[in-house]
């Protein structure tokens, strides 16, 4: 058993695509285990994206993650990080596999749809920047 982040992002919300892409995740088995709906500041979306800092398309990454609200999940379940990418699709929507998040509902490399955790490490890091213990509701 495992747990991801996952953030349903400006694009995607602003779309009413939220029932959309939840029903993905609990119908791949992953179960939703904790939600905030939240609009960041630009010190939070810094703070959440700080590993592409030094890349080019950082500064148009944090005013899109703050361009509106976004809902931030945590999903558990078995190898709830690769099967969440996988649901996810490639980061670039045009070189996403059919049937994934990012090709039926992005539109852009830039406005993706959603974010997930790459790994089981930045999955816990990420946990703890938006949640705390109290606010995890484990099936388990
Ligand atoms: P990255 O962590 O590489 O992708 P993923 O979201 O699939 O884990 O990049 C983080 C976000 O940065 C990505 O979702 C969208 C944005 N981004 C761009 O805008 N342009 C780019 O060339 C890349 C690589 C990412």
């Amino acid at each position: 058993m495992q747990r991801t982040l996952s953030i349903i992002k400006p694009d995607a919300v602003a779309r009413n695509l939220l029932g959309a892409i939840c029903v993905r995740f609990e119908q791949a088995g992953l179960a939703i285990v904790a939600a905030r709906m939240m609009h960041l500041t630009r010190e939070q979306a810094e703070g959440f994206y700080a590993i592409h800092r030094e890349r080019p398309f950082f500064k148009d990454l944090v005013e899109f993650m703050r361009s509106g609200p976004i809902l931030v999940l945590i999903l558990e379940g078995d190898e709830a990080v690769r099967k969440n990418r996988e649901i996810m699709g490639a980061t670039n929507p045009a070189e996403a596999l059919a049937g994934t998040i990012r090709h039926d509902y992005a539109e852009t490399i830039d406005a993706n749809a959603v974010h997930g955790s790459d790994a089981p490490e930045t999955a816990q890091q990420e946990i703890e920047f938006f949640f705390e213990q109290d606010e995890i509701f484990s099936r388990n």
